[in-house]
């Protein structure tokens, strides 16, 4: 099945007010035939969202609970309340930087559901995990214990050892990889697990992105750094429209 690509932006802990005119100027040139969502801090979701209304503001984490005392914390509706309509869940920095278990990120993403969010579930191994040549069963058992009992809007393949490092998979350990999860994806929900978008991540750049989106089962993107500037994104979501 040919999806619509979408391109999402994961801003990690960057922006302040200054980021706005970054934001807009990104908005304000999003062609035709591609769907682009930018993951703010929590901070920015609000302004963006005033600053660019019609553009897609997604967030990075939430909650599992919709309230309560959870110092620190933001529930799904509060962040959908701000203006977000989306939000990534289970991405290895708060996987492995706050020891959420595949369960915890389901839980995240039923959350998010019921507060009218769109989805981003990620999965990825490690490099070690790549090396001993486990890693489409390492994933795929990830993805498994990581579903929602309705489909998300998309799941993000991200190799961990591909984050922010510049390194990349071979164009057919991606394909393969997007295959075994597509296969995951219709086994748990039919004909809609044909219908989430397969996102990559992991350095995607300028330079890259075309010969990504061409592998088949690659539905989009997300990228980290190269989000963060109209100069490097815009490109990237054009690869996306054109591909
Ligand atoms: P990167 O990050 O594009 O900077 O590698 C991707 C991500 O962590 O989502």
């Amino acid at each position: 099945m040919e999806h619509r690509k979408l391109v999402a932006g994961n801003w990690k802990m960057h922006g302040t007010a200054q980021s706005i005119a970054e934001i807009v100027q990104i908005a304000a040139a999003v062609p035709r035939g591609v769907d682009v969502v930018l993951c703010l801090p929590a901070t920015l979701i609000e302004r963006a969202a005033r600053a660019v209304p019609g553009f897609t503001i997604g967030a990075q984490d939430v909650h599992i609970e919709a309230a309560g005392a959870f110092t620190g914390d933001v529930a799904a509706h509060q962040l959908h309340d701000a203006g977000a309509s989306f939000t990534i869940v289970g991405h290895s920095e708060r996987r492995d930087g706050h020891g959420e278990a595949d369960a915890v990120v389901a839980a995240k993403a039923i959350a998010a559901m019921a507060a009218g969010l769109e989805v981003i579930i990620c999965v990825g191994e490690t490099r070690d995990v790549r090396e001993a040549g486990r890693a489409v069963v390492t994933v795929s058992a990830q993805l498994d214990a990581s579903l929602t009992p309705i489909p998300p809007t998309a799941v993000a393949y991200e190799p961990i050892w591909a984050i922010g490092t510049g390194l990349v998979p071979s164009l057919q350990d991606i394909g393969d990889m997007h295959a075994a999860l597509r296969e995951r994806l219709v086994a748990a929900y039919g004909e809609a697990g044909a219908r989430v978008r397969l996102l990559y991540g992991g350095s995607v750049k300028p330079g890259n992105a075309a010969e990504i989106f061409a592998i088949p089962n690659v539905d989009g993107a997300l990228v980290g750094g190269a989000s963060l500037t109209a100069a490097d994104f815009l490109p990237i979501v054009e690869a996306a429209a054109a591909a």
